[in-house]
């Protein structure tokens, strides 16, 4: 019985770990340590065995069944290690493969220009304030002393809704909007859509503009200057050549335009400046006093500055863009690139 016993463990050991797979561990288990298993079947040969040799052999079996529990344990685990294995190598999951990222949306030029035009701006403390698209003939008009017959209506080939309704053209209106809701001082600026019937390969019938609005007490020419030229060094950095040239608008009185040394050839004459080493970038000027009129401040008290800038022109200057178009033609191959 001994020997009986002895050899089964080294026959047991021997194939067990020969076993090539789960499967035909488990059957090994069985056959020898299930119900009708080769040791199961030896054991109950213990009863016929003379009393005093039952409790040693009963104690070599029990020993015998727990090395073979054990060396099945011991090769369980290394054939559940090379399934494993197998399984990473059959590519059942690759784990070497690149994630499978979603597309992420970027913010369009224009409004990341216009969003760092409005942080340099807050930092000076102003404020932004907005008006509607579609705008009285009053507003976009009338009260920036712009009346029906003057000249001025003709450099604005404006879209007229009614005889009275227009879209707006400009962001000036914004100006005389928040004057006529907040006495003095007033300090904000005013991005947003304007819309114009001009279409070709440097003006697109909608475009946008950011426009700005200072009154307080003693305001002048100088403070209009200083931070206009704050602002365009923050913009376009503080070695920016800045020139100021007088213009005329009907609602500022003086007038200025804002020139900026062509970023294309730093001054030298380029098709982009025409040959003139400029390039105009904002109307100014000190708000004329008949504005005033229409929104009861009173001249002798409060004077002010106001500002107007293109969104699209900022924006090809400072990214080197020379056509107009890309702006409006979602091609994500030109957006992906902000
Ligand atoms: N509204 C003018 C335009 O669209 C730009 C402008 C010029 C705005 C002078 C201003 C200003 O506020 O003071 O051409």
């Amino acid at each position: 019985m001994e020997n009986r016993l002895l050899g089964l463990l080294v026959e047991a050991r021997s194939s067990i770990e020969k076993a090539a797979s789960l499967d035909e561990l488990e059957n090994l288990r069985v056959n020898i340590l299930g119900r009708k298993g080769t040791l199961t079947s030896l054991l109950k040969g213990l009863s016929d065995l003379p009393r005093e040799l039952k409790p040693v052999i009963g104690k070599l079996a029990n020993q015998i069944k727990e090395e073979i529990l054990a060396a099945l344990e011991k090769t369980r685990r290394i054939l559940a290690d090379v399934e494993s294995q197998r399984r990473i190598v059959e590519g059942a999951v690759d784990v070497t493969l690149p994630g499978r990222s979603l597309p992420t949306g970027g913010t369009h030029p224009i409004t990341r220009v216009t969003d760092e035009v409005c942080a340099i701006f807050k930092r000076m403390g102003f404020s932004v304030a907005q008006g509607p698209e579609i705008e009285l003939d009053y507003y976009n008009f009338e009260a920036l002393n712009i009346p029906k017959d003057h000249p001025a209506r003709q450099m604005q080939d404006t879209f007229y809704v009614s005889d009275d309704v227009v879209l707006r053209t400009h962001t000036s209106p914004v100006q005389v909007r928040v004057m006529e809701k907040q006495a003095p001082p007033v300090k904000i600026i005013a991005p947003g859509r304007v819309y114009r019937c001009d279409s070709d390969l440097t003006h697109t019938p909608m475009f946008d503009q950011i426009e700005g609005l200072l009154v307080d007490k003693s305001v002048t020419f100088s403070d209009l200057k200083g931070v206009l030229i704050a602002f365009l060094h923050a913009f376009f950095g503080s070695s920016a050549e800045i020139r100021f040239r007088p213009s005329y608008f009907p609602f500022t009185e003086p007038s200025a335009e804002v020139d900026i040394e062509c970023v294309m050839c730093k001054g030298s004459g380029c098709r982009v400046c025409g040959q003139t080493g400029w390039l105009e970038i904002l109307g100014c000027g000190m708000v004329d006093p008949a504005v005033y009129k229409f929104v009861n401040y009173d001249p002798e008290e409060f004077t002010g500055f106001a500002f107007g800038m293109g969104v699209e022109r900022l924006a090809m200057l400072r990214y080197g863009i020379d056509d107009l178009r890309l702006f409006f033609a979602n091609d994500l191959r030109f957006l992906r690139q902000f």
